[in-house]
């Protein structure tokens, strides 16, 4: 028996240093181990045994069992640390790959043109102010004083929502809410969105505006030239003419319209200033008094001045765009060139 009990250790141990894999060396465990295992029979068969063989065979076959047992578990290691060192040979990671490029983004040259505006207004210590796209009657036209049968209105092609309401055809209107607040003096600028049912290589059914305003006490049209011609040469160049024409707006009085220098052609006269050698930037006046008692502003006590103008005719004429739309189409061929 004993004899019996060394073969078959014999046998296991060349077995298990024969396996090469993690499956058949449990295979392996079963067939001397298991339950129905060979060795596990001869122990199981220690009753049948004579008193003086019985300790001695159990002995034996107890020290096989240990013996078997620790060749398994090493050979089980062994074969686990060759798997492993096969997968990490097999999924290395070439960091010599150069890697994915991922494009920067850029904000859009409308946002750029905006904060370029918001950053030179805000050096002259203007505030940001912003109103509703959805407005009403009151603060888009007849607190800027133009009435119900104002002629104005026709140039402002309105859409309507419902129940009187639209969307705001200008920004003059946040200058109403700004009033309203009742908060003096007033130095701030309006920038947004503003919407007018036109069409065209110039006019967009949505573009964006940026209104001023300045109210207090002794302001005057001359603040407003001075305020402008800074603005304008920061925007367009130290060096730019500016000129101040006469013009009319229902919510100013006077009014006026401005113009830069062509950058084009510095003023010789050329296509795009269609030969006069100025370029219209902007509206702009003095707060008309009826504006101011619209708000219940005292305009005996307060003064004040005003402007507007388009951001899409800006960066047009500063970077040469020749159609609105392309601002909105997303072609990143267009919108990286800036
Ligand atoms: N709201 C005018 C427009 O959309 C622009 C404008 C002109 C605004 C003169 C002003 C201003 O504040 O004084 O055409």
């Amino acid at each position: 028996m004993q004899n019996k009990l060394n073969e078959l250790k014999a046998a296991a141990l060349r077995d298990i240093h024969k396996i090469d894999s993690i499956k058949s060396l449990e295979d392996l465990k079963i067939k001397y181990l298991g339950k129905k295992g060979e060795l596990t029979a001869i122990l199981n068969g220690l009753g049948g045994l004579s008193k003086t063989e019985r300790p001695l065979i159990g002995r034996v076959g107890n020290e096989v069992k240990a013996a078997l047992t620790a060749a398994l578990d090493s050979r089980l290691s062994e074969l686990e640390d060759a798997e492993l060192q096969k997968k990490l040979t097999a999924e290395t990671i070439d960091i010599t790959l150069p890697g994915r490029r991922i494009p920067a983004g850029r904000p859009h040259i409308l946002t750029t043109t905006e904060n370029e505006i918001r950053q030179i207004f805000g050096e002259l210590g203007y505030t940001v102010a912003e109103g509703p796209d959805i407005e009403d009657d009151f603060h888009n036209f007849e607190a800027l004083n133009i009435p119900k049968d104002h002629p104005a209105r026709d140039m402002h092609d309105t859409f309507y929502v419902d129940d009187g309401r639209l969307l705001r055809t200008h920004t003059s209107p946040v200058q109403i809410r700004l009033m309203e607040k009742g908060v003096l003096p007033i130095k701030s600028i309006m920038p947004g969105r503003v919407y007018r049912c036109d069409a065209d290589v110039t006019h967009s059914p949505v573009f964006h505006q940026v209104e001023g305003l300045a109210v207090g006490e002794d302001i005057t049209f001359g603040d407003l030239k001075g305020t402008l011609e800074l603005f304008l040469r920061r925007m367009f160049g130290a060096q730019r003419k500016v000129r101040f024409r006469n013009s009319y707006f229902p919510f100013t009085e006077p009014s006026a319209e401005v113009d830069v220098e062509c950058f084009v052609c510095g003023g010789r006269g050329c296509p795009l200033c269609k030969s006069t050698g100025w370029i219209e930037i902007l509206g702009c006046g003095s707060v008309d008094p009826n504006v101011f008692q619209a708000v219940r502003i005292d305009p005996e006590k307060y003064s004040g001045f005003a402007f507007g103008l388009g951001i899409e005719r800006i960066a047009m004429l500063k970077y040469g765009v020749k159609d609105i739309r392309l601002f909105y189409a997303s072609d990143l061929r267009f919108l990286r060139q800036f």
